[in-house]
């Protein structure tokens, strides 16, 4: 055997191996990503009343255990980072991005979703003017905005303050407030003025044009 030959050989035996660690490498994280049942979390929650029990990989978001394990797919998935609002639910009264959450943090917590706030038959009144003031074109977001809509009528009824909030003493209902808290709901249609028409009718206070 030559030294020439023995090179050929030994960059052949080379090039085979240095192909064959990113297949072990492959071969071997397969088990790992399928080893999840090994490490499932019950988790209890009541959603819309009703209780839930699931077997749940510790890392499943909130909104996934929502959409993917109860089949509440009401609740919408946009950018799944925090930043469109469309996952928006209402966990023991306050508003959530469920991307942002896992569900494991929930446990024994009262979540309302957009099917927990009205049916067809019976609509929450914030669903009601959502549709009377077309606050709405694709409807992606929308249930996102209307559980936020729902939580922030609350938030300033309890005198809640915001950074739109002149007077912390006196939290009021203002176009100026609703924009401010609802400024993490982004609606790629710009339904945005009717959306603030809509909650505002909600809210029982008369446009600004007709206090005037
Ligand atoms: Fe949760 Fe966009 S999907 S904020
Ligand atoms: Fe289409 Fe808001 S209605 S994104």
């Amino acid at each position: 055997m030559t030294a020439k030959s023995l090179t050929r050989r030994s960059l052949l035996q080379g090039s085979t191996a240095a192909a064959a660690i990113p297949a072990l490498g492959a071969a071997q994280a397969l088990p790992v990503r399928h080893k999840e049942g090994a490490s499932m979390t019950p988790v209890g929650l009541t959603v819309n009343g009703r209780e839930a029990h699931l077997q749940l990989d510790p890392r499943t978001t909130l909104l996934d255990a929502l959409r993917e394990h109860l089949h509440l797919t009401g609740t919408k998935k946009g950018c799944d980072h925090g930043q469109c609002g469309a996952c928006t639910v209402i966990v023991e009264g306050r508003r959530i991005n469920s991307c942002l959450s896992l569900a494991v943090m929930h446990e024994g917590d009262h979540i309302t979703t957009i099917e927990g706030l009205g049916t067809p038959e019976r609509l929450h009144p914030m669903q009601r003017a959502f549709i009377s003031h077309d606050g709405y074109q694709c409807g992606y977001c929308t249930p996102g905005q209307i559980c936020s809509a729902v939580a922030v009528l609350e938030e300033i009824e309890a005198g809640i303050p915001s950074h739109a909030t002149d007077d912390l003493d006196r939290v009021a209902f203002s176009d100026r407030e609703v924009r401010e808290r609802m400024s993490g709901n982004i609606c790629r249609c710009a339904a945005y003025p009717n959306i603030i028409a809509a909650i505002r009718d909600v809210s029982g206070h008369a446009p600004a044009e007709q206090k005037a």
